[in-house]
């Protein structure tokens, strides 16, 4: 894969945030999304390389653009596979609060998972407990894993959950093993990257949420030398007949990060509100400022990218 790529998708992840982030706060999800989703799709053509959306915005009869199977960019090239989140906590971005990215992982083709748009049971840690993660196990045991290998104690180590009643015994479980708790109203993705952030102050990540954002995750832990691993918790029997029409033959699987996401993998990601990962859209009078990381697992460098975009010179989205 072309290594300036990376740099390329990056302006697409930068056009989603700045769409979404001026209707921050406004209450309106799915304005939000449609912004970022239509910036995403006009950038996307103007990248040169071949790529099919293998996670997007749904089945193509359910979504007019980025839908699953739809082809993007100029053409041209090797044949790649993205999945994209336009706007990774809609919720989020609505209220204005923390933590809304635009994000989208780019794998060669075979590379991601053809993930369903069901639930996922997910485990994710940074590089220091590579190998030693098992979400067959308890919690507890693998907090006990990830306090060896940061050689401190469970009571050090920060998890973070998705504030959700599903999760009601896992919190408890958390609470009574004695590890620091952070749960949050949305966005595992950027939860999940925290893991993997010396600074973020955010160890492990237990619990459910979206499928398809557990393999935008992986992509982005393969890129940090974290690890990753999820279970399929389809919520009814609908979910299961659409996750075996695309090819996923045991549902119950244990899924290792490189069953997610193999090979070379992109990943890149700009900042839509605030947030531990990276800093928000922040809009100027000749435009606007955005924050965003270009990682890639070949060859494990991270970047950091600020950049201001100048309305007078470039479309206004
Ligand atoms: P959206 O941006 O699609 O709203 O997803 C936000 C999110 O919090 C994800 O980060 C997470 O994986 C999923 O929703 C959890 O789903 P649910 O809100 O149904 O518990």
């Amino acid at each position: 894969m072309n290594r300036n790529l990376a740099l390329e998708f990056v302006r697409v992840t930068e056009m989603a945030a700045i769409a979404s982030a001026r209707l921050m706060g406004r209450g309106d999800e799915k304005e939000a999304d449609r912004a970022a989703v239509d910036a995403m799709r006009v950038m996307l053509d103007s990248i040169q390389c071949n790529a099919t959306v293998v996670i997007g915005e749904g089945e193509r009869d359910e979504a007019p653009m980025l839908y699953i199977g739809e082809k993007v960019g100029s053409g041209e090239g090797v044949e790649l596979e993205i999945a994209v989140d336009p706007l990774e906590g809609t919720t989020i971005c609505a209220k204005g609060g923390l933590n809304a990215i635009s994000v989208m992982a780019i794998g060669e083709k075979g590379g991601l998972m053809h993930a369903p748009d069901t639930y996922m049971q997910k485990i994710a840690v940074g590089p220091e407990a590579k190998g030693l993660i098992d979400i067959t196990a308890t919690p507890t045991e693998n907090l006990k894993r990830l306090a060896d290998a940061k050689k401190c104690r469970i009571q050090d180590l920060t998890a973070v959950v998705l504030d959700r009643p599903r999760h009601e015994e896992l919190i408890a479980e958390l609470r009574e093993s004695g590890c620091r708790i952070t749960l949050i109203g949305d966005g595992d993705v950027s939860a999940a990257i925290a893991t993997a952030q010396p600074d973020s102050g955010i160890d492990i990540l237990f619990g459910t949420g979206g499928a398809p954002e557990g393999v935008i995750a992986a992509a982005a832990l393969r890129c940090l030398g974290g690890d990753f691993q999820g279970i399929f918790r389809p919520r009814n029997q609908e979910e299961i007949e659409r996750a075996k029409a695309m090819g996923v033959e045991d549902i119950n699987k244990v899924m290792k990060i490189n069953d997610l996401a193999s090979g070379n993998v992109m990943f890149c990601a700009t900042g839509v509100t605030d947030g531990t990962l990276l800093d928000g859209v922040k809009f100027k009078s000749w435009g606007a400022t955005t924050h965003s990381i270009v990682m890639r697992s070949e060859s494990g460098t991270m970047r950091n990218i600020t950049a201001q975009h100048h309305f007078d010179k470039k479309p206004r989205y």
